[in-house]
């Protein structure tokens, strides 16, 4: 069978825990969308290993799997095998054939474009992995994919194809000079050398029919989206999303394997227990502000709840991995869960981060938002009509501090009384029971319901 993971939020929900904790009884992990613009955190062992795209599982001596909804970076593909070599492990990293590359000119125009949106409210803050324009490259036909690598004459007739547009778009429209990464013979040599590798490692795979043989032989598979709903291309916070569907749609077309393989497993969504957002846009149920981040906020600790975000934010360490920037907090946005329950189906939740919240007298949810004088249940579809949602708040009565190891050993019933009143709630609302809670940091503080590979 096959479990889907899907981040209902905006990111950093906290899905490699789950990952981790159902992928100890999966055979292959298999990632269907985005790059190296994900990133997490794995220990094992007592080490620590950092990936951003070798699939989570890998460290654990899964198969992992690049579907062909992924945008393959080889440098950074080979970088975290090396790394992962030179500490002991034996990657088994499989790529889809019909995943597309990301040459050095999409990440110089990554930058490029968010440069010129830097002024206005425009920018989008992305990675600067070149996820966009690899995704751009992919919907307008002229992409490079990873089974174009395997055939050097090929490879080469294509990026003198593409090549030269790329770089009259950078040097024309952007007026920025150009170097080796739009230079047709500096790319194919590089690039050339990467597909050399892959064949010699036997790493390229048809991964739609690599995977059907995989669960005919009985094996079982994770499906680990990156990203999260409110960032997805099509149902997310348009056009402040990545370049790819992280909803549970796209573990079909990103795998090769049908819709009707995705649905007949689960699909859990990964909620955090309260709500962060990186950079700017709507965020109708936020507590404070940040400064450069939340719209038309200019004055740190001006917020009617600046202390409450403060505090969240410390316990919950919620600050960025790469940049240490102050993430900006909310509470729970139920119009966005529904939003993301209905988009990916879930049959199941693991909802992270409930310990964060003990010691607070109350604990509120946005159930409802008020926008133009009318109450509605869901996201809207534009940015400028979520701006103006002013959420309806309905409150819960706040639970103790516990010592969370013990909780996380005892189980469910070991949770405080109004923390399961929460979770009981948040699970009413989305149709789909709780599978899984998270009470602290590591792994192991986790309350699990149900194993479903079990
Ligand atoms: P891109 O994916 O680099 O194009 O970035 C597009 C948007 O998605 C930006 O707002 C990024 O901050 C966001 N984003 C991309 N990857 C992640 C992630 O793994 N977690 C949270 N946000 C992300």
């Amino acid at each position: 069978m096959t479990v889907t993971i899907v981040g209902s939020q905006l990111g950093d929900e906290g899905k490699g825990r789950v990952v981790d904790l159902y992928g100890a009884a999966a055979d292959v992990v298999a990632r269907y969308q985005g790059g190296d613009n994900a990133g997490h955190t794995v220990v094992e062992g007592g080490n620590e290993y950092k990936l951003s795209l070798v699939p989570s599982g890998v460290v654990r001596g899964k198969i992992g799997v690049l579907g062909n909804g992924c945008v393959v970076n080889p440098e950074t593909l080979f970088d975290e095998i090396d790394t992962l070599r030179e500490r002991g492990l034996e990657p088994d990293v499989r790529l889809a054939r019909r995943a597309h590359v990301i040459l050095p000119y999409h990440r110089v125009l990554d930058g490029i474009e968010e440069d010129v949106k830097s002024d206005s409210d425009r920018k989008v803050g992305t990675t600067g992995r070149g996820i966009g324009p690899t995704y751009e490259d992919k919907a307008g036909r002229r992409g490079i994919r990873v089974g174009d690598l395997l055939d050097a004459e090929l490879l080469h007739e294509k990026l003198e194809y593409v090549v030269p547009q790329k770089r009259a778009l950078a040097e024309k429209v952007f007026g920025v000079e150009t170097g080796e990464a739009f230079d047709v013979d500096a790319v194919h040599e590089q690039y050339q050398r990467y597909g050399e590798r892959m064949k010699e490692e036997n790493m390229t795979v048809e991964a739609g029919d690599f995977l059907a043989s995989r669960l005919d032989d009985g094996d079982e598979i994770i499906f680990e989206g990156a990203q999260g709903t409110l960032i997805d291309i099509d149902h997310g916070n348009y056009p402040y999303v990545t370049s790819s569907n992280p909803t549970a749609g796209g573990a079909a077309t990103g795998t090769g394997l049908s819709p009707g393989i995705v649905g007949d497993g689960d699909v859990i969504g990964i909620v955090k227990a309260y709500l962060t957002r990186v950079g700017s846009g709507p965020l109708p149920t936020e507590l404070g502000g940040v400064v450069g981040d939340t719209p038309d906020y200019d004055e740190q600790g001006a917020g009617e709840n600046e202390d409450l975000a403060e505090y969240i934010r410390e316990e919950g360490g919620e600050y960025g991995t790469v940049t240490g920037r102050p993430r900006r907090v909310a509470w729970l946005d139920m119009p966005m869960l529904r939003h993301a329950a209905r988009a990916s189906g879930f049959t199941g939740l693991a909802v992270n981060h409930i310990d964060v919240l003990a010691g607070l007298d109350e604990v509120k949810v946005g159930y409802s938002y008020d926008v133009d004088g009318e109450e509605i249940f869901t996201v809207p579809a534009t940015t400028e009509r979520w701006g103006r949602c002013e959420p309806n708040f309905r409150s819960f009565d706040g639970w103790p501090e516990v010592d969370w190891s013990e909780v996380a050993d005892e189980g469910y019933d070991a949770i405080p009384e109004n923390a399961r009143t929460y979770l009981e709630y948040i699970s009413d609302e989305l149709d789909a029971p709780v599978y899984a809670v998270g009470v602290g940091p590591s792994r192991e503080d986790t309350v699990i319901l149900n194993r479903p590979f079990e």
